[in-house]
């Protein structure tokens, strides 16, 4: 038996074992409904650790020795929801990943939302296919702005940018200017971004692609989102940073500050969440085939059998779960080159991190999002990536699935 298919196996016998996740028991009519699911959640057969048995809410909980305050849904019964926000029009800004995931839960739950994005644009196009309507929810970004109580200023941050000098004069006292990211404020001397002094600014920072927030809160769940306050005038920024994850489909909310939000997020992406692993997977199938294997066998042996059997396990039950999981050979590899890999790598992330609070990588990012041919000079990039053999191998690999094959 191959190590793939022991693991294979190990995963199947793992979801016999292990408790069900949230998404797994909740029913369909209990997804209608969030607090339903938090109740839920409460029933799940659970592990007898010290994390299942805190209690839920808005506590201050261990993690791991650390007492941290979180914020959960849970408090936030659709009913209360509607209620905080009966007065409040959220103004949308920028209609991308983030614009489209979190515009359309807030409605969905229920909320006074509009769109506001600049006119015939691909993002005024999309906006009309998820049904909003130009003249009443789908607005210019000046119009959008001016009729919203809270401005949620979601369009790329090199574009928030780009428009703060229209913008700004349009956010007047008594209005809520909100992010899902502490770039354009924390980086103001590169961004030039500053918030007028009687609004209360927020952030509310869904760990994941705008489309993840969209089908979790779809499937029931919640995206996992950080919140801070920059400004709070009101004396209300926080609870009001907390009932906007609410309203866009978060299930937990943890606090932050702008400045950690944007740097461990910078971090972040171009580390193992995206740029790191790219890199890895890449170094790692190179060799492989530069010592005579198959395209087939180290995409398998890469990418395949880690997103496939192995990382989903990490995810629902930790990295020891995965080790104990896999063969006793594969275990006594792993955690004689994992220190290695730790070791090389520490220099690279403080490097990385440097880079992000130094501001460098905000100033490549603003410059290259700012060109005119953003989209077109992303795209090719993109293709580039697409065109690389681990990835054209990777298709194959996929296609073979059988539950591809009907
Ligand atoms: N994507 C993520 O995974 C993620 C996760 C958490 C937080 N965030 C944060 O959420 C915010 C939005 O991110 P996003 O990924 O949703 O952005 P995005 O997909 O890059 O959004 C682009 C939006 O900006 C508009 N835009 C671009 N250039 C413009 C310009 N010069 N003038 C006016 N509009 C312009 C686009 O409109 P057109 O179609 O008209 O070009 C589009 O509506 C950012 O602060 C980001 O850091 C993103």
């Amino acid at each position: 038996m191959s190590f793939a298919s022991r693991s294979a196996q190990a995963l199947r016998t793992a979801s016999r074992r292990a408790p069900r996740s949230v998404a797994n028991v909740a029913t369909k009519s209990q997804r209608a409904s969030y607090s339903l699911l938090a109740r839920t959640v409460s029933a799940v057969p659970s592990k007898a650790t010290a994390v299942q048995q805190q209690t839920r809410g808005v506590k201050t909980l261990d993690f791991a020795g650390t007492k941290e305050v979180v914020y959960e849904r849970s408090d936030w019964p659709l009913a209360k929801l509607q209620d905080y926000f009966k007065n409040d029009t959220l103004a949308l800004i920028g209609y991308g990943s983030q614009g489209h995931g979190q515009g359309l839960n807030a409605r969905d739950n229920g909320l006074n939302v509009i769109i506001g994005v600049r006119e015939g644009g691909e993002s005024w196009k999309q906006a009309q296919e998820d049904g909003w309507v130009p003249g009443e929810t789908l607005f210019s970004i000046e119009e959008a702005i001016k009729r919203g109580t809270i401005v949620m200023n979601l369009l790329s941050d090199a574009a928030q940018s780009q428009t703060w000098s229209k913008v700004a004069p349009l956010i007047t006292k008594g209005k809520t200017l909100y992010f899902s990211h502490g770039f354009s404020v924390v980086y103001k001397n590169d961004t030039h971004v500053i918030p007028p002094k009687d609004v209360d600014v927020i952030l509310v920072a869904p760990k994941g692609s705008g489309r993840t927030v969209r089908t979790l809160f779809k499937e029931g769940r919640g995206i996992n989102s950080s919140i801070a306050v920059w400004q709070d005038v009101t004396g209300k920024a926080k609870e009001k940073a907390v009932a906007i994850g609410v309203g866009i489909g978060s299930g937990y909310m943890y606090e932050t500050t702008f400045e950690k939000e944007v740097y461990s997020d910078l971090y972040g992406e171009r580390g193992v969440l995206m740029g790191a692993i790219q890199g890895l997977f890449l170094a790692q199938y190179k060799v492989l085939r530069a010592n005579g294997h198959s395209p087939s066998e180290a995409f398998n042996e890469t990418v395949e059998e880690a997103t496939q059997s192995l990382y989903p396990l990490i995810g629902q039950y930790g990295m020891d779960y995965m080790y104990n999981a896999c063969s006793t050979t594969a275990r006594r590899g792993a955690l004689d080159w994992a220190p290695i890999f730790e070791k090389t790598n520490i220099p690279v992330f403080e490097k990385l991190y440097e880079s992000v609070k130094n501001g460098t990588e905000t100033r490549k990012s603003l410059e290259y999002n700012s060109r005119s041919t953003y989209r077109e000079d992303l795209a090719r990039e993109l293709k580039e990536i697409d065109d690389q053999e681990i990835w054209r191998a990777g298709k194959v690999v996929r296609s073979l699935r059988p539950d591809i094959q009907q």
